[in-house]
């Protein structure tokens, strides 16, 4: 699958945000080897701090669905942003540790704007399953 279509997906999994606190809409897509794609969208509460980002959802859905790590092929975000909308720390905390450290991620906006990037790149020297030995 192209990364236009991966993003694409992340477009319309974007439709099914629930945000009416921020009004900010994001979504997510995640690629597997088998083809198979798990999107997420943010979901708010009215207690703010409940939120979850539609990274993390799309994440959570594809392990809720048995995937892998090592089938995780690529992750696309995308929110309606002047630059090409950038995970926040919590989620980069979480792809650190269920997402491949050098598969792409592609981060992206509604105008059509898409940067390439890492876990790597995105989070360096992160904190890690390592760190508890
Ligand atoms: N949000 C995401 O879903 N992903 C990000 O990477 C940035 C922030 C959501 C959380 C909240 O629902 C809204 O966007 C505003 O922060």
């Amino acid at each position: 699958m192209k990364k236009e279509e991966l993003i694409e997906k992340a477009k319309e999994a974007r439709k099914l945000s629930y945000s009416p606190y921020s009004h900010f809409a994001v979504g997510a897509a995640l690629l597997c080897k088998d083809g198979r794609v798990f999107v997420g969208a943010n979901v708010e509460n009215s207690s703010y701090p409940l939120c979850m980002c539609a990274e993390r959802n799309a994440l959570y859905n594809a392990k809720m669905n048995g995937v892998k790590k090592e089938d995780m092929v690529a992750l696309a975000l995308s929110a309606d942003t002047d630059e090409p909308c950038s995970p926040c720390g919590a989620c980069r905390q979480v792809i650190s540790e269920l997402f491949p450290k050098d598969a792409p991620i592609y981060m992206s906006n509604l105008k059509g704007d898409i940067k390439e990037t890492n876990i790597e790149e995105l989070l360096p020297y992160a904190f890690s399953e390592e760190d508890l030995r």
